[in-house]
């Protein structure tokens, strides 16, 4: 009943009796009452006027589910959406889901993760209130061995997402991190469930900083937050669906070719270490050169005074020589 009420009063922005909202769903004015009382409780500014009714005055940053399900402007991203204030892991919710047989496009979000997870095993920094951790599972009809290539889709889509939405200068650290001025402000963790040719489902695992206002001392010279550069306006609502748009629109380019043919340039133009040193460092043999950007397949290229190298993701973890980019 919240969330019906929460569409109607977005959709008139003008007073709606109570009897009227009353009649519209069918219920009682204490049904109503209270899915008033909760809505302002979140945060929601519900003028109540007598002989008039109600009217949605401001909308607040709150990430819940009936925000999220009333603001979606998606096609298909999020037609499924399981929301958590508190979960382990948005990633291992929507591998739960996929293996339960839940449909290509679900989408998991949550105000907070207590196991966030990031690549290399690492651990993520999820708190409450000030970050989306999202992640969308699909069934693309590609191989196991072109998916890799999503991750770069995806961290595209972030790019243009936080551009949009929050006016910043954004750029990508191959393969795909979403760097603001030369501190990260996003991580993709993508994983897959595949056989030899014929992928189960992949799940893109997303992390963004909105409203951070610091960081744990470990990652505080690497990290960033949309607040810390000075955008505090941020409605993470809006943010998480101009992702998911942004990532429909890349996915049916990529789905076109099953490469980055069409995505290879404007990638290349936001790579922020483009024409400068890089460190590579592969395990066995780390080794120096010029990024030049990638290739159709989302390989970075290096060049080395033995020509280019192609450095494949997964693989190997590259640097800037003189920091983190
Ligand atoms: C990285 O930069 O190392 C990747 C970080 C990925 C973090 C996101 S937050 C949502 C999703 N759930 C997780 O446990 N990890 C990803």
């Amino acid at each position: 009943m919240k969330e019906k009420i929460l569409a109607l009063l977005k959709e008139t922005n003008q007073y709606i009796s109570g009897q009227d909202l009353c009649e519209h769903f069918g219920v009682s004015r204490t049904a109503v009452w209270k899915a008033i009382n909760q809505l302002k409780k979140e945060g929601y500014q519900i003028d109540s006027v007598q002989n008039k009714g109600y009217r949605l005055v401001a909308i607040p940053d709150i990430l819940s589910e009936a925000e999220l399900k009333t603001s979606r402007n998606t096609r298909w991203i999020g037609k499924n959406l399981v929301f958590f204030e508190e979960t382990d892991s948005t990633n291992n919710q929507a591998k739960r889901i996929a293996e339960d047989g839940a449909e290509s496009g679900s989408l998991v979000v949550a105000d907070c993760q207590s196991a966030g997870r990031g690549r290399r095993g690492r651990n993520f920094s999820s708190p409450k209130g000030v970050g989306i951790f999202m992640t969308a599972m699909i069934r693309p009809e590609v191989l196991p061995n072109q998916a890799s290539m999503l991750t770069l889709v995806s961290a595209l889509a972030v790019r243009a997402a936080i551009e949009e939405v929050a006016g910043l200068k954004t750029q990508i650290k191959w393969p795909n991190d979403v760097i603001i001025n030369g501190k990260k402000t996003c991580g993709i963790l993508t994983e897959m469930s595949s056989q030899e040719d014929y992928i189960n489902y992949l799940v893109i695992g997303i992390g963004i900083n909105v409203k951070n206002p610091d960081f744990p001392e470990e990652i505080r010279e690497v990290a960033t937050s949309l607040s810390i550069e000075g955008v505090e306006n941020i409605s993470r609502c809006e943010l998480v669906w101009s992702v998911w748009r942004h990532f429909e629109n890349y996915y049916d380019s990529y789905l076109k070719t099953r490469d980055l043919s069409e995505l290879e340039e404007e990638y290349n133009c936001y790579l922020v270490n483009r024409d400068q040193k890089v460190r590579v460092l592969d395990y066995s043999n780390p080794y120096e050169g010029v990024a030049r950007g990638i290739d159709k397949s989302g390989n970075l290229l290096v060049e080395t005074k033995e020509g280019i190298q192609t450095v494949s993701t997964g693989e190997v973890s590259v640097r800037g020589v003189y920091g983190y980019v």
